[in-house]
Order: C-alpha cells, then structure tokens, then sequence
C-alpha cells in the first residue's frame, strides 16, 4: 500500500490544471507523435484530467480514453470537465487501488504523467501496465526534475526493464526526466526524437 503522504491531493488540482501549466506542458505538442484518432489510450493518475481531456479530443469519436486514479475526487473533477466539453462518450475513469490498476483493457498507447514517483511498488506496476499494452503500444513516463533526482529516475528505468519493457526514447519535455518503453522494445528512428516540448 503506498504511503499516503506520497500522493498528490485532490485539492492541489487547479495547480494541475491551469493555463499557465498548459504553456509549459502543452498536452497535445507532447502526446502528437503518439496518438492517433481511433486508439484507446490509458491515462494513468489522472488526476483532474489535463492529459486526458486533449487525449479525448485527439483520439476522436472513435476513440477511448480510460483516465485512472486512485482519487475518486480527482475523477469526479475529470467527469465534471468531461461533461462540459462534450466529451464524457470517449472517457472511461476508473478508481484504482494503490497496488492495482485493475484494468483488463489492452490499449495502443498508454501515459504516467508525474505519477510514477507516487507509486510505492514500481516494479509491480510497470509489470502491470506492460500486460495492458497492445504488442506495438509505447508508454511514456514523465517525471518532474526537482522532484525526482538522476538516480531516483535511473530506478525506476530499472525497474521499467525488469517488466520487459525497453526504453525506446528520451523526449525532452520541460523541467522532466522522460521516458519512452515498448514492450517488444522496436527503437524508434533517431528522427522520432524531437526539440524540447
Ligand atoms: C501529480 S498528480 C499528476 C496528475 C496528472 N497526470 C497531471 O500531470 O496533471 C499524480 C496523480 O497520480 C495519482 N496516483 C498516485 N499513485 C497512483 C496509483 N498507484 N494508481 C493510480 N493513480 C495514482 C494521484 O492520485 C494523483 O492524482
């Protein structure tokens, strides 16, 4: 069971979620080269939902988004924006355990956005999330910098490769330490690394 203080609370949401975030992680510059219209994308830890309302739109209609988070609060905040922008049909929350995702759908692409920090058991979730992933579907885990130390992150690549998957890429997104992993582990051309997003 993770440590409760290791979680971001719900009530920290508008720091998640405001304009001035979206100038320095713009969801859609981050996520395009990723995510086509028609994928089903996992958003692990959710939280309010500021990855996933830009997966709903780039996904489409044909598209599916499962948003998870340990905090209903947090996907009660998600379903609230999901309503207003007409995009509830495409998004799926689910309240996960600490120690399970507890999903059994196989997705194209799936995205742990400065959550993985707060997960106390990382190997068992990366062993998780590489049975979630379709054969050619990457995950990418971003990590903020003054949050998680060189050496923090090296382990939890680690622990990433002892779940079979293979890093593939090191997008640079700002102030992040950032992480691509196939499980079948194909490297992506060296042109299919990018500037800084
Ligand atoms: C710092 S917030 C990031 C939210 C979102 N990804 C973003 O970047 O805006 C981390 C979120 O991960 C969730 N979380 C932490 N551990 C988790 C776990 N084991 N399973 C699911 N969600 C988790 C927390 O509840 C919190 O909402």
């Amino acid at each position: 069971m993770a440590a409760l203080s290791r979680i971001c609370p719900w009530w920290l949401a508008p720091t998640l979620d405001n304009p001035i975030r979206r100038l320095v992680h713009n969801p859609e510059k981050i996520l395009r080269r990723y995510i086509r219209e028609g994928d089903t994308v996992l958003d692990l830890g959710c939280g309010s939902g500021t990855f996933t309302i830009a997966i709903a739109k780039m996904v489409g209609e044909e598209g599916r988004v499962i948003a998870v988070d340990l905090q209903e609060k947090m996907l009660e905040i998600l379903r609230k924006k999901a309503a207003k922008e007409e995009l509830s049909s495409r998004i799926t929350t689910h309240r996960s355990e600490a120690d399970q995702i507890g999903i059994s759908d196989r997705v194209d692409f799936a995205l742990a956005f400065y959550m993985v920090h707060e997960v106390a058991d990382q190997g068992r979730f990366f062993r998780e999330v590489a049975s979630l992933l379709k054969e050619d579907a990457s995950l990418l885990i971003s990590e903020p910098k003054f949050h998680v130390s060189k050496s923090a992150f090296r382990r939890m690549k680690e622990a990433a490769e002892g779940a079979a998957l293979t890093p593939t890429d090191e997008p640079k997104i700002r102030f992040s330490r950032s992480l691509v992993l196939r499980r079948n582990g194909v490297s992506l051309p060296r042109s299919a690394s990018f500037g800084l997003i």
